[in-house]
């Protein structure tokens, strides 16, 4: 898919990782529908990304992924004002295990709404014409992660969602690739001050240090540039990691044998 003139829904679009999607996407040349639930942070990120790309090519909406029915008034407003939808990238998160049924809520129940709104809107069979689904894993969908261990359930999960979702058997019906993104730690993440607060215990912290041990944070810059090839080329039912400022990785979903 050519990313020029096609229209993104961007979740958790006013921050980090999101923000760097909603300026790759309008650099390439689409209109961006940034959906946060901060809507000053949205706001903001909408008014300097619409000086920068065109005011007409970029809007926020003020959207929280844990309520389905503000999540679908999103979808809406997007295709109201664009006349059109053609990629979707489920971003939202928390990372805080000390609200571990938050966390659940925005990172896995969150996507899965996404998901499903999105198969809605775009899917061919339903009201649409196609698209793509890009889903945010982590580097932590395929490894354990000790010092947050809800939250890598989470991205575990995300990745079986968007295999089973993404089967070319689904994609034929409904003309809607569905492809998983695994950034490594990022830059933003790594430096944070507040990060020990999201631990459920301050043991956990040790454990963060386990888990860091021989990371290279890389830019968020360097992860959306990676989305922009994989929305090209990637087939569905595709896993993609993007870790340590390498290039985009396939990799191979491992199948038991029963
Ligand atoms: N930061 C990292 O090191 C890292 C590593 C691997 C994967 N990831 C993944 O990358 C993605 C982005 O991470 P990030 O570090 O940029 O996150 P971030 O915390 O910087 O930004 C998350 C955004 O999501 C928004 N958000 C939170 N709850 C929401 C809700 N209920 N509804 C709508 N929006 C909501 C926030 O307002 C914020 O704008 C996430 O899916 C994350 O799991 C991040």
């Amino acid at each position: 898919m050519e990313i020029s003139n096609k229209v993104a829904l961007v979740t958790g679009g006013a921050c980090g990782l999101g923000r760097a999607f909603c300026e790759m996407l309008l650099s390439y040349g689409a209109k961006v529908s940034i959906c946060d639930l901060d809507s000053d942070a949205g706001e903001n990120a909408c008014d300097v990304l619409g000086q920068k790309f065109g005011k007409e090519r970029v809007m926020f909406c003020h959207c929280d992924v844990t309520d389905y029915v503000q999540f679908e008034e999103a979808f809406q407003t997007t295709i109201t004002e664009f006349d059109r939808l053609d990629i979707v990238v489920n971003n939202a998160e928390i990372m805080n295990d000390k609200f571990w049924e938050l966390e659940v809520d925005v990172n896995l129940n969150g996507t899965i709404r996404g998901m499903l709104l999105a198969l809605q809107y775009l899917g061919k069979d339903k009201e649409g014409h196609g698209g793509v689904v890009i889903n945010i894993g982590s580097a932590q969908s395929f490894r354990p992660q000790i010092s947050t261990p809800i939250y890598c359930a989470s991205k575990h999960a995300i990745l079986a969602l968007s295999k089973s979702c993404g089967d070319a058997y689904h994609y034929n019906i409904t003309g809607v690739r569905v492809i998983v993104l695994c950034p490594g730690v990022l830059h933003h993440d790594a430096s944070s001050s507040a990060f020990g607060n999201r631990f459920k215990s301050p043991s956990h912290e040790k454990a963060w240090q386990l888990d860091m041990k021989g990371v290279h944070p890389q830019k968020c810059e360097h992860v959306a540039k990676g989305l922009i090839s994989i929305i090209r080329d990637a087939k569905s039912g595709s896993v993609w990691l993007i870790a340590n400022e390498k290039a985009p990785k396939e990799v191979p979903y491992s199948s038991i044998t029963m």
